[in-house]
């Protein structure tokens, strides 16, 4: 089984708020797209990894890979879009030439991806069309209308927070993509759901949380590097 690997890395990190995007930033010595590669060639059944940039950021781009263990299997980058679906896309028809049984779509963002949350995503595809890992939600959650006033409370039993890396059956989720192309869904589960299909939820870890704002830098830096107490 040929098993392809998505590495999403072109955003801006708009919210992250740095002129310096979010993926190119160094965390315990290394870039957080370098943690994402490293990861991927070290697990053994992740063969084809294919990473989606933006060319404007090609110096960063640079740095950021020469902390990367081995390189030697990893091919040119593609450029990606205005969306990340767009960009998910533009990775997926890069791999389609070398006809992966399975694809995994990570995002850069996500440094703290690890060898087990990565098999159980790959253990969940023998028996279905997607898996997800997902981490259960700690707080209550509130709907409310637009003056801020709340609704109703959520039961939260049955709501799971969605992390990287999603997993799929190639030829499955690269129709589903071409199919929805110029939507801008978040995530990738979001477009099999669209069609019906079942994805599976899997654990997650903490340590896989995005980094979106700088706190959660912060908090990844704990991770990394744990400060002596
Ligand atoms: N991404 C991408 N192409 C885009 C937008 C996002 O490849 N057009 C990637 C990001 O680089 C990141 C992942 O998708 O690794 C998750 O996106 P997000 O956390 O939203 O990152 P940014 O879009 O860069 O941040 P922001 O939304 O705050 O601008
Ligand atoms: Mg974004």
């Amino acid at each position: 089984q040929k098993i392809g690997v998505v590495i999403v890395a072109a955003g801006s990190g708009s919210r992250f708020g740095d002129p310096l995007p979010k993926q190119y930033h160094q965390l315990g010595g290394k870039s957080l797209l370098a943690h994402c590669v490293d990861c991927f060639v070290g697990h053994t059944s992740a063969d084809l990894i294919q990473i989606v940039y933006n060319p404007v950021h090609q110096d960063w781009y640079e740095d950021a890979m020469s902390d990367v263990a081995c390189k030697a299997d990893i091919p040119m980058p593609v450029n990606g879009g205005e969306t990340r679906q767009q960009s998910v896309l533009n990775g997926l028809r890069a791999l389609a030439g070398k006809s992966p049984d399975v694809v995994l779509i990570h995002d850069a963002a996500r440094p703290g991806i690890s060898d087990a949350v990565i098999s159980r995503v790959l253990h969940a595809l023998k028996t279905h069309a997607g898996a997800i890992p997902t981490l259960p939600v700690a707080d209550t959650i509130k709907q409310t209308n637009e003056n801020n006033i709340i609704l109703r409370t959520i039961s939260r039993d049955s709501l799971h927070r969605a992390q990287t890396p999603q997993g799929f059956i190639f030829k499955t989720i690269l129709d589903a993509h071409s199919q929805f192309e110029g939507q801008e869904q978040t995530d990738d589960a979001s477009l099999l759901e669209q069609l019906g299909l079942d994805v599976v939820c899997v654990e997650g870890a903490t340590a896989n949380d995005k980094i979106t704002l700088r706190d959660d830098f912060g908090r990844a830096q704990n991770w990394i590097a744990p400060t002596e107490m």
